[in-house]
C-alpha cells in the first residue's frame, strides 16, 4: 500500500478516537505526575494509544499513554495522559498528532500542562506558574513543511499565542482558590540532557521565566488551529546552576506529585470557568 500522507493518518486517527471515545470541546494534556485528572471525568471513555492508528506511544516515565473523554462541569473534555516529546526521537508531526486529531474532534480550547524548571530567581520548587508566552529555542518548528491549508494558515500569528481571557480566568481563579500562581514565559529546549548552568543563564537574559522539553509544538499546532490555549507548569525544580545540585528525573515526578493536588484544583477551577 502507498505510504499514508499526514492528513489521512490524521483523519484515520480521529476516527478511532471519536469511535471509542467521542467528540469533545475542550482538551487537557496532562503532563509527568498530573496523569491521575483524568478520573475527574464524568461517564469517560478511554483509548489506548496503542490502540490509535499511527499514534505514538510515549516512552517516559510518568506518562501514561491513554487517551480519555468524558464530562466535566457540564462540558465535553478529553484529556491526554501522556504526551511525546521530540527528544523521545518523534518527529515534531508525530508529536503534535493529537493536536491535529483534537481539531478534528471539535476541540476548541487547549488547556496544556507541564514540568518545567525555575529560571527566574523569585520561584521555587513546587511553584505553580501561568505561562503568558513561550520562546522556541529548539531550532525545530512543528510547521516545517507543506501548510495543511485545511488546518490553519500558513503564517500564523504568535503574538497572543497564550489566550488573553483564559489568563484572566485562571489569575482570578487561583486568587478566589487561594492558589499562588506565578506567571511567565516558557522557553522550550529539546533535551534530553538537563541544561547546563551557562545555558539557563543564556536562558534568564533572552527573558525566560522557566525550561522545558515540551509544550511549544503543541501549542504552535493548537494555535495554527485557531485554538485557544492556556498553559500551566510545574516548577519541579530550580534549574541547573541555581542550587549547586545535580537534576534528575525523580526529583521532577516527585515535585510533580506533591503539587498535583493543587494543580488538579486549578484546572478543575478554570475549566469550571469556561
Ligand atoms: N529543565 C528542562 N526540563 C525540565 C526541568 C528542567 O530543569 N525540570 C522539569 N522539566
Amino acid at each position: 500500500m502507498a505510504e499514508m500522507t499526514y492528513l489521512q493518518k490524521i483523519d484515520a486517527a480521529a476516527q478511532a478516537v471519536e469511535r471509542a471515545c467521542g467528540r469533545a470541546e475542550i482538551a487537557v494534556v496532562l503532563g509527568s505526575g498530573l496523569g491521575d485528572y483524568a478520573d475527574a471525568l464524568e461517564n469517560a471513555k478511554y483509548i489506548d494509544y496503542h490502540d490509535i492508528p499511527y499514534f505514538p506511544v510515549s516512552t517516559v516515565p510518568g506518562h501514561k499513554g491513554r487517551w480519555h473523554t468524558g464530562t466535566l462541569h457540564g462540558k465535553r473534555v478529553c484529556m491526554m495522559q501522556g504526551r511525546f516529546h521530540a527528544y523521545e526521537g518523534y518527529d515534531l508531526n508525530d508529536v503534535t498528532l493529537p493536536v491535529r486529531v483534537m481539531q478534528k474532534l471539535g476541540v476548541k480550547t487547549f488547556v496544556v500542562t507541564n514540568a518545567a524548571g525555575g529560571v527566574n530567581l523569585a520561584f521555587n520548587a513546587g511553584d505553580l506558574m501561568l505561562i503568558t508566552d513561550f520562546i522556541n529555542l529548539s531550532g525545530k518548528n512543528p510547521l516545517t513543511g507543506p501548510n495543511l491549508d485545511a488546518f490553519g494558515p500558513r503564517f500564523p500569528d504568535m503574538s497572543r499565542a497564550m489566550d488573553r481571557d483564559l489568563i484572566k480566568q485562571t489569575l482570578a481563579t487561583a486568587a478566589k482558590l487561594g492558589i499562588p500562581l506565578q506567571q511567565g514565559v516558557y522557553a522550550w529546549l529539546n533535551g534530553p540532557t538537563f541544561e547546563t548552568p551557562a545555558e539557563i543563564r543564556m536562558t534568564r537574559t533572552l527573558g525566560a521565566d522557566a525550561v522545558g522539553m515540551s509544550t511549544v509544538p503543541e501549542i504552535i499546532v493548537a494555535r495554527h488551529g485557531g485554538m485557544r490555549v492556556l498553559g500551566v507548569s510545574c516548577i519541579t525544580n530550580m534549574a541547573a546552576g541555581v542550587v549547586d545540585q545535580p537534576l534528575n528525573h525523580e526529583e521532577v515526578m516527585e515535585m510533580g506529585n506533591r503539587v498535583k493536588d493543587t494543580f488538579r484544583k486549578l484546572l478543575d477551577g478554570v475549566i469550571e470557568t469556561m
